[in-house]
């Protein structure tokens, strides 16, 4: 099959990740959708910053927007961030213009996700994100592809990975809130604003996906009741371990007899339960449904590499997704030899 040409805009903490990743395991990735995935065009905003990646022969493109409209591109990565100016305008082109996209952007797609999958339907292309929810956790393909027929009654869970990180800490080694969201921001997890983390708006953007992957109702972060952890400190969190529990930024949807209630806020969870042992950049995203029963889902929720697998994750199903493709190296592609299990004596 011929190659699949992607054309990357944003060369951050993630996109670089995924220009490293797609670089580094280019065999694997050939052998495991049958044709080659080809890094053809780039953008960022400084042309001359290093990326410590090799970007090969692309393309660069100052413009976001040019590039998301070049002919010679298959797929389209938006990873820029923020719910509306670039973002927003060269997602837009790239659907319109008929390329597929794979984007991280929760907020963009808390705020446009309606219109952008109308376009996509318009168009007959595919709109990915995987990476926008829980980082590198497959939640997304989850509901969407494995859940068919389930009914949810409640979905919640840690969906900031900066948030419990900094709350970790501060638990485990009594340092500041100050000191353990600078760190968070050293290693990549922290949005470009971290307000957005803090405060909430960052847990309500996942929240708004999933409850409408979930319920089936519209995106709307607007609608969600919000409080984040910036007012927590070493002395709430030192209280609440007294008491036996643990402070978590948590967010909920749930059916009630009136509606789908969304809720992003601080909650004290028993020290003893599951959702207590998800610490640092860990995710956790648990699903009640009638038919499955409770599954709880929870992996890395932030940073270059864990998103970087999503987001190739998300171009890889696009490689695929052509009429006859057989998943998996049993049906022809074997890569590796078996080795017989000897038990030792
Ligand atoms: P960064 O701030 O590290 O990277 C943003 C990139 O976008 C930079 O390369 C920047 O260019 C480029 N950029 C900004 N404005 C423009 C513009 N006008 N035209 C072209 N390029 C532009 O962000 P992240 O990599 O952390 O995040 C990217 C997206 O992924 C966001 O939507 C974020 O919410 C999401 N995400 C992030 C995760 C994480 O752990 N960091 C996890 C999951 C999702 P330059 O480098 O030249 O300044
Ligand atoms: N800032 C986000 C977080 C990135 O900390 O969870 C992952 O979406």
């Amino acid at each position: 099959a011929e190659a699949l040409r992607i054309g990357i805009a944003g060369l951050g903490t993630v996109g670089a990740s995924v220009a490293r990743v797609l670089s580094e395991k280019a065999a694997e990735l050939t052998r495991q959708c049958g044709r080659e995935i080809v890094v053809a065009a780039v953008s960022a905003r400084d042309r001359s910053r290093n990326r410590g990646v090799d970007l090969g022969g692309a393309k660069w493109f100052d413009d976001p927007a040019e590039l998301a409209r070049n002919a010679d591109i298959d797929v389209f990565v938006e990873l820029i961030g923020g719910d509306d100016g670039p973002a927003h305008n060269c997602v837009k082109a790239a659907l319109e213009a008929g390329r597929h996209v794979v984007t991280a952007n929760k907020a963009l797609l808390a705020r446009h996700g309606i219109a952008l999958a109308e376009i996509a339907e318009r168009k007959g292309v595919l709109l990915n994100y995987e990476a926008a929810v829980a980082g590198g956790i497959p939640v997304i393909k989850t509901m969407r592809e494995a859940m068919a027929g389930n009914s949810v009654s409640r979905v919640f869970g840690i969906l900031n990975g900066t948030c419990n990180y900094i709350l970790t800490r501060m638990e485990a080694e009594g340092l500041s809130f100050d000191a353990c969201l600078k760190d968070a921001q050293r290693l990549g997890y922290a949005e470009a604003d971290p307000t957005f983390d803090i405060e909430g708006h960052d847990t309500a953007h996942k929240l708004a996906i999933l409850t409408s992957l979930a319920f089936g109702c519209k995106i709307s972060a607007d609608d969600i009741y919000m409080e984040g952890i910036s007012n927590i400190s070493q002395a709430d969190v030192r209280a609440a371990g007294e008491l036996g529990y643990r402070i978590k930024l948590l967010g909920v949807a749930q059916a009630t007899e009136s509606g789908i209630e969304q809720r992003v806020h601080p909650t004290m969870v028993p020290t003893a339960s599951v959702i207590a042992q998800v610490h640092g950049v860990t995710n956790a995203v648990a699903i009640e449904t009638d038919i499955l029963g409770e599954l709880l889902l929870s992996g890395p929720g932030a940073g270059g590499n864990a998103t970087a697998s999503a987001v190739v994750g998300d171009i890889a199903d696009i490689a695929k997704s052509r009429p006859g493709f057989q998943h998996g190296p049993v049906f022809g592609r074997p890569a590796r030899e078996l080795k017989p299990y000897k038990r030792a004596r």
